[in-house]
């Protein structure tokens, strides 16, 4: 699959079969989230989590976090603003890193959904308080990968009326 492809066909993918994603998978995803562009200086932290328990437990804090529960993994991507170059940036960092993680699950024919934590303080101290996140170090995300247990249309959603040409 190329780039565009890969990009173009990415959908949120909530249900998985119980196939497991290896470490090395896992490790090419991370190494997508890594070649994201950084503003921050790599203010980034990642942790892979594939306890059963730990991924279950995100759906006592977070409504919208019940793909967890079948997830072969969930990699948790969290901003370190103590040690970014520019302030703020790490915001836009995680997020590229996100979204890469995203594009190379889909390229890679893996299942995978954004779950949001950042800015949600509620879902931010459930994270914290499980996994035993320092307090300076703030997760954004939780990507949820695991082989695809349903299948979904590109998305479409180009829209010529959104575009402005050289003015608004
Ligand atoms: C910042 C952000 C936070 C999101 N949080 C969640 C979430 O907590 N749970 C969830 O099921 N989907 C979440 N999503 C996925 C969106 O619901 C999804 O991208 C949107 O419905 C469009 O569908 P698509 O990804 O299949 O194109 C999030 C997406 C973004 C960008």
């Amino acid at each position: 699959m190329d780039a565009m492809e890969a990009i173009l066909t990415r959908r949120s993918i909530r249900k998985y079969t119980t196939e497991p994603v290896s470490t090395e998978t896992v490790n090419q995803l991370l190494n997508a989230a890594m070649s994201a562009p950084t503003a921050a200086n790599e203010a980034w932290n990642f942790v892979v989590i594939r306890e059963r328990t730990i991924l279950e437990a995100f759906t006592k804090f977070h409504p919208h976090a019940q793909m967890l529960k079948a997830a072969a993994a969930g990699i948790l991507v969290c901003g370190n603003p103590a040690v970014e170059a520019l302030k703020g940036r790490w915001i836009m960092d995680c997020s590229a890193a996100t979204e890469n993680i995203l594009i190379a699950a889909n390229a890679l024919g893996l299942g995978a959904c954004w779950v949001g934590i950042y800015p949600v303080e509620e879902r931010i101290q459930g994270v914290r308080a499980l996994l035993g996140i320092p307090e300076q170090v703030i997760p954004l995300s939780c990507v949820s990968i695991g082989w695809p247990g349903e299948k979904k249309q590109p998305p479409n959603r180009f829209r010529q009326d959104l575009v402005h040409e050289d003015r608004w």
